[in-house]
């Protein structure tokens, strides 16, 4: 069974390419490489031995977009990851974000809405519900007005899923809602593939910890939280990656409950910024540079998901702890430096 992967040189998308591929599924990869490398093939290849068909297709080009549905008849799921996920870049270039978030996903949706029957994954994120009332954070959890644009990409994402579904009975969709995916494959041949600076901890640790850069600020250690500092609800990559062929393999088998569904992707522990630095310590038996700085506007002070419906309904569970995660992405970052 052929899969279109939108995106599946980025971080989760090549995880998941190999999890369908276990999965003995049959993947077609569209990325435009604007923030990934062609590389990730060679990894994707060496851990599962199969080669994806890949297409450098701009999923902004509604043209070319159409014509690979027209030569790609036979794919039975989408799973659409290609964005971009930069929030500070968002707030700096809404536009820009607009235009490569929503257009994309119209322009793919458009094309299912012709086929007979089509399946649909979507790449949604936490960030919908903000700083939430309730810990932890159910999917019954009032969305709450987007903090920045990118965050409001995902909220008109998902708005526009749920409009298209309701006319489109033969479209199944799901949007999964992702926490904090970290870590790498644990092979090591594909992982997070920041560019410049990275905006996010787990990256920015490991940099770290072999002296790309030279010291990590936490944002706040006077947070209501035990020990000061926010907390996240941090999930292996490889986990993420498994639920999207969970969640693909429901609508191939038509036991969603509605055509439009949606979960948390999230392992239900919650942990403070001090307490990923430890695990770091932990893993790779180094110190890690870092002090405490200003809080930093816009953070949310703790999120955290409730995996009862992932767990229960889809029938999926994250497996792997922060250490299992974090020695995978310690791993990743020693071998990307070693080259
Ligand atoms: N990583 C996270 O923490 C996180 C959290 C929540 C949600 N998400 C969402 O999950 C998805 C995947 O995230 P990721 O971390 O793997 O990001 P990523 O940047 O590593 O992967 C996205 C991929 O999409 C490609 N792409 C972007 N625009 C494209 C276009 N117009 N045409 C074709 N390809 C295009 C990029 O080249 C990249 O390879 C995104 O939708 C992101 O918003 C990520």
């Amino acid at each position: 069974m052929k899969v279109l992967v939108t995106g599946g040189l980025g971080f989760i998308g090549s995880h998941t390419v190999v999890e369908l591929q276990n999965k003995g599924f049959e993947v077609v990869i569209i990325d435009n490489l604007s923030n990934s490398s062609i590389k990730v093939l060679d990894g994707i290849v060496s851990i599962t031995g199969k080669a994806p068909i890949f297409e450098n297709i701009d999923l902004k080009e509604k043209s070319k977009v159409q014509k690979f549905f027209l030569n790609h008849q036979d794919i039975v799921g989408v799973i659409h990851f290609a964005a971009s996920k930069a929030v500070g870049e968002s707030v700096e270039q809404p536009l820009m974000y607009y235009e490569n978030n929503i257009n994309t996903l119209v322009y793919v949706l458009q094309e299912l809405t012709k086929l007979e029957q089509s399946n649909f994954i979507f790449s949604s994120s936490c960030t919908v519900y903000g700083q939430a009332d309730e810990l932890p954070i159910s999917e019954n959890a009032p969305i709450k007005p987007a903090e920045s644009p990118y965050g409001n990409t995902k909220q008109i994402g998902e708005e526009i899923i749920k409009d298209i579904c309701k006319v489109t009975p033969k479209l199944n969709a799901i949007a999964l809602r992702y926490f904090n995916p970290i870590g790498a494959h644990p092979t090591a041949k594909i992982g997070e593939l920041p560019i410049g600076v990275p905006q996010n901890l787990v990256p920015f640790i490991t940099q770290t910890g072999v002296g790309i850069r030279e010291q990590l600020s936490v944002f706040g250690d006077d947070y209501p939280t035990p020990d000061g500092t926010c907390i996240r609800d941090y999930i292996h990559v490889v986990d993420v990656a498994k639920a999207h062929v969970v969640a693909l393999q429901r609508l191939l088998e038509s036991n969603n409950t509605s055509n439009y569904e949606y979960f948390n992707l999230g392992t239900g522990k919650g942990s403070s910024v001090l307490e990923v630095i430890n695990s770091f310590e932990r893993i790779s038996g180094e110190k890690l540079n870092y002090k405490i700085a200003n809080r930093r506007e816009g953070d949310v002070i703790s999120a955290y998901a409730d995996t009862k419906k992932a767990n229960q309904v889809l029938g999926w569970k994250a497996e792997s702890s922060l250490d299992d995660a974090m020695t995978s992405a310690w791993k990743w970052q020693k071998r990307l430096n070693s080259n």
